[in-house]
């Protein structure tokens, strides 16, 4: 396009057309080319019976993290199952998505430099009782599974979470 000199639509110039194509909905090239990262999350049914919701978002945007979608649902036993499919054939599995499918919770999507690790970091370990000192986990679960929040492990597994509760419009 730009060899021939053609001009592009909506004041574009060239490297804002090439960064189009080349962002994704999990990654976004700032421009100090910094690389945010995002990740997805869910405050579990336990921490939103409690009374934890806002405490745990609270914790999460203290932490640097912008929240780019959020949202209040509740989840069936299928729709659980889906969610957690990687983990079918573990002996918890069907008191999980009980669990899961047992009250409201809230899916989000968050993002920051770092957004995967820093997220675990500070969710703190699956089992809050091997969780550090000041993590959500430590601070707000109650046992391995009943555990307060959710953050994805990889970048595909984020891309497939971050699919599986929220549509492209609601990211924009
Ligand atoms: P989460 O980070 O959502 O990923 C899988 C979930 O399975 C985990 O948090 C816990 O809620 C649950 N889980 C993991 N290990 C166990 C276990 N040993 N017993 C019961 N639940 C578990």
């Amino acid at each position: 396009m730009t060899e021939t000199g053609d001009k592009l639509p909506f004041g574009l110039q060239p490297r804002s057309v090439l960064l189009l194509y080349t962002e994704s909905n999990a990654f976004k090239r700032k421009e100090n080319q910094q690389v945010s990262q995002r990740t997805f999350s869910i405050i579990k049914p336990d921490a939103v019976r409690k009374g934890h919701t806002a405490a745990i978002l609270a914790e999460i945007e203290k932490a640097g993290f912008k929240i780019i979608a959020v949202k209040k649902l509740s989840i069936s036993k299928t729709q659980a199952e889906g969610f957690y499919y990687v983990h079918k054939e573990r002996p918890f599995f069907g008191s999980l998505t009980d669990f899961m499918s047992s009250g409201p919770i809230f899916p989000l999507v968050l993002e920051k430099e770092n957004a995967i690790a820093d997220l675990r970091k500070l969710m703190g370990a699956t089992n809050p009782a091997n969780a550090e000192e000041g993590t959500i986990r430590k601070k707000y679960a109650g046992s391995i599974e009943e555990n307060a929040i959710h953050g994805s492990d990889g970048e595909d597994t984020a891309q497939f979470e971050i699919g599986y509760f929220f549509a492209g419009y609601e990211l924009a």
